[in-house]
C-alpha cells in the first residue's frame, strides 16, 4: 500500500464554530486510508504582512507557516466570503509568502463554502494562480447556503454537494 499523502488544510474562517473546519474535518474522516490531514489552525495570531519583513526578517510563526506549507504534499484551502471577499486573515498569511516559492506547483484543493461565495471562489483562484499553485477546475469547489447542507457533526446533508466533494478528493488524489 502506498504511504498517506500528508496534507495542510488552511481555514479561511475567523470563527471556531466553523462550517469550513467542519467540512474539512468531515474530508479528513472521508479520506482517512489515503490523506493525513493537518489543519492549520493560527491564522488569527499571524502578524500583519510587512513587505519590509518579509524577505529578509520574517517573524518566527511565518517560518513555521512557510514550511509547513513547503513540506505538504498538498493544501486544501477551505474558507467562507466575507464582504464579497476571501477573509483578511487568509490573505495576510498568503501575502507572507508571495515572495517565496512555497505555493509554486503544490497541489491544492481551493474550495469556498459560504452563504454565497462566488466573488471569494473567483478571487481565490486569481490569487492561488498568482501564486502558482497547481489546481484546476475538478480541485476547485463553490459549495453556496453551506450553513444548510452542513450539521452540527460535519455531516453532509445534501447528496449534490456530497458527489462534489466526492469527484474533487478524486481529481485532488489524481494531483498528489
Ligand atoms: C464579516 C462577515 C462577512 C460576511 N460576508 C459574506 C459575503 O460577502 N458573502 C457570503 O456568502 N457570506 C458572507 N458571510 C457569511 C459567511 O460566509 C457564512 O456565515 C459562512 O458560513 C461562514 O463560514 P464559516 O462557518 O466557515 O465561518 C459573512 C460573514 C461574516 C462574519
Amino acid at each position: 500500500m502506498s504511504k498517506r499523502k500528508n496534507l495542510l488544510a488552511i481555514i479561511g474562517s475567523a470563527t471556531s464554530a466553523s462550517a469550513n473546519l467542519k467540512l474539512v474535518e468531515e474530508i479528513a474522516r472521508m479520506t482517512a486510508n489515503d490523506f493525513e490531514i493537518t489543519i492549520y489552525t493560527h491564522l488569527k495570531t499571524l502578524p500583519h504582512f510587512d513587505p519590509e519583513l518579509s524577505v529578509n526578517n520574517p517573524p518566527e510563526e511565518i517560518i513555521a507557516f512557510r514550511n509547513a506549507v513547503h513540506q505538504a504534499d498538498g493544501l486544501i484551502v477551505s474558507t467562507p466570503e466575507y464582504i464579497f471577499s476571501i477573509p483578511s486573515g487568509l490573505k495576510n498569511a498568503i501575502e507572507w509568502c508571495i515572495a517565496t516559492t512555497v505555493f509554486a506547483n503544490k497541489p491544492t484543493a481551493l474550495i469556498t463554502a459560504s452563504a454565497n461565495g462566488q466573488k471569494a471562489h473567483e478571487e481565490l483562484q486569481l490569487i492561488m494562480k498568482t501564486a502558482m499553485a497547481k489546481f484546476s477546475e475538478e480541485t476547485s469547489l463553490l459549495i453556496q447556503g453551506i450553513k444548510g447542507k452542513i450539521n452540527e457533526e460535519g455531516k453532509l446533508k445534501d447528496e449534490d454537494v456530497i458527489i462534489k466533494v466526492k469527484k474533487l478528493i478524486e481529481a485532488f488524489s489524481v494531483m498528489l
